[in-house]
């Protein structure tokens, strides 16, 4: 079949295949191919049944695959055949040498470009889709320009904003599209060519067009803006549960001020995800090596109030349970870092296990999606930790749960049941605030919300 455009993505992960098959349900005159060299990732694509779980995803994707959206590993072919290629490759924080723990580690998106410089036969249009540090266009236009033999790279800068149990929704109907661009000649005329493959089904007032370096920094911003939004809430329930005032109430009031909007004012046991901590890490770099100490002081208290609402979590615990949680058995509800996802990374339950572990508590983690990333994750911890996909036979002779993950399965469980299998007097810490205290109170737990009055039966 002749296609109207060929275009290549370099990372089939959370956003890579996600955004494609959208791609390519949206636009069936082009082809849409994916590569990356995970090759039980790339098999897991092809059989229709991808490798993360994500509400519409198979759907999305069983339309596409055969058609025009196709899952390969090998990189050299994808470059030779495709002109338009996104790049979306992980970009986690760096672990060594300079800027370890902040900074991003650029080694997968360095071999990426040096991966397109070697292979391609013609000019292309390279486009950032991961999340990168301010100026990581330029040091990709710099390795891209290496060649001088007429094969031209224009690289654009298209970051982003899609959340994980949303994916489908989010890609499909985008608050904006956002794409960064020299404006020059050049890469003007590459600008539009991007517009017009996201003009397919985005209105064009939603498409926004900036220069590189803008769309480079205005993802990174608004990844600080909602996480700081957490962690205002978050302090917020601190002061709620020393003063008796309730965290839903001050949301809810705060919320109502259209200068401040309701979204993402729920205090929780902190934020998780890849990408948060990652991203607000990387802009504390940027600005400690631009000079820029106070901001990247201010932008980094965001990240320990997000440490510090976690370990107040098990302080509190500890403290309900009558200071010791040795030998105790707790009962984790969801691992997921959020609902309607089985992705971990980062979930601050990772955290509140590792911490109840050094209490010497006993762990049981449930969880619809997420217990093979769990056994992962928990691998290397000290003591021995259990996964129990029924949540009934989770919590059998538990002493507590802990609520991790809003899924929606846990607001409907049988509790009077749940209560009857645990030891007494039995305990519910609600780090997402998502069951009904006051059934749960009256069935006999104590409860234990965020930035709320505990419900005590002594
Ligand atoms: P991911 O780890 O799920 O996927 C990245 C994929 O790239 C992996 O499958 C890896 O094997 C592959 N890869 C790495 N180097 C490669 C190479 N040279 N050639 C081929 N494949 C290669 O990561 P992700 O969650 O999809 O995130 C990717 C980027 O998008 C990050 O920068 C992240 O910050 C950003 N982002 C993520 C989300 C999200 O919800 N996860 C949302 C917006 C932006
Ligand atoms: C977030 C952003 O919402 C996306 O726009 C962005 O593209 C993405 O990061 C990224 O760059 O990776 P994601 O992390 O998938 O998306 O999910 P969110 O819905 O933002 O939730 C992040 C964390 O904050 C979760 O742990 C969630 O439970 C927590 N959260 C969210 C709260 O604790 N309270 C809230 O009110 C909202």
């Amino acid at each position: 079949m002749k296609y109207d455009k060929r275009i290549l993505c370099i990372g089939a992960g959370y956003v890579g295949g996600p955004t494609m098959a959208v791609i390519a349900s949206k636009c069936p005159r082009y082809s849409i191919t994916v590569v990356d060299i995970d090759q039980a990732r790339v098999d897991a694509w092809n059989s229709g049944k991808p490798p993360i779980y994500e509400p519409g995803l198979d759907d999305v994707v069983r339309q596409g695959l055969g058609r025009n959206l196709f899952f390969t590993t090998d990189i050299a072919r994808g470059i030779r055949e495709n002109d338009i290629i996104f790049v979306s490759v992980n970009t986690p924080t760096k672990t060594f040498g300079a800027g370890a723990g902040l900074a991003a580690d650029l080694q997968y998106w360095e071999l990426a470009a040096r991966q397109i410089l070697e292979h391609a036969e013609s000019s292309k249009i390279v486009i950032e889709k991961s999340t990168f540090p301010v100026k990581t266009a330029q040091a990709m236009e710099r390795i891209l320009m290496s060649r001088n033999d007429g094969i031209h790279f224009d690289v654009l800068s298209n970051p982003e904003f899609l959340a994980e149990g949303t994916a489908i929704r989010d890609l499909v109907n985008p608050d904006r599209v956002l794409i960064g661009s020299r404006i020059n000649e050049r890469g003007l005329k590459a600008r539009d060519t991007l517009v017009e493959i996201y003009a397919n089904w985005v209105p064009r007032e939603r498409i926004f067009t900036s220069n590189i370096w803008s769309s480079e920094l205005s993802k990174l911003a608004s990844n600080f803006f909602l996480a700081q939004r957490i962690s205002t809430i978050n302090a917020m329930s601190a002061v709620c549960e020393k003063t008796g005032a309730d965290v839903s109430e001050v949301a809810g009031i705060v919320g109502m001020d259209s200068r401040i909007g309701s979204k993402f004012l729920n205090a929780s046991i902190g934020f998780g995800g890849s990408c948060f901590k990652k991203d607000i890490l990387n802009l504390v770099y940027l600005c400690r090596v631009e000079g820029l100490e106070e901001v990247a002081n201010y932008l980094e208290g965001v990240v320990r109030i997000n440490e510090y609402q976690k370990e107040r979590f098990v302080l509190n615990m500890l403290t309900a349970m009558f200071n010791t949680l040795a030998g105790k058995k707790i009962c984790l509800f969801g691992f997921a870092f959020k609902a309607d996802t089985g992705d971990t990374r980062e979930s601050p339950a990772i955290d509140v296990t590792r911490k109840l572990l050094e209490e010497h508590a006993e762990v049981i983690v449930t969880d619809p999606q997420a217990l093979e990333n769990a056994r992962e994750d928990l691998a290397d911890a000290e003591r021995a930790v259990a996964f129990v996909e029924d949540p009934y036979e989770a919590v059998r002779g538990c002493h507590a749960i802990a609520v991790m993950t809003e899924w929606n399965l846990y607001r409907e469980l049988d509790y009077k049941r749940i209560y009857d299998l645990m030891v007494k007097p039995a305990f519910v810490f609600d780090g997402r605030n998502i069951l009904d205290h006051k059934a749960l109170f009256e069935i006999g737990f104590n409860v234990y919300p965020i930035g709320k009055r505990p419900m005590s039966h002594f």
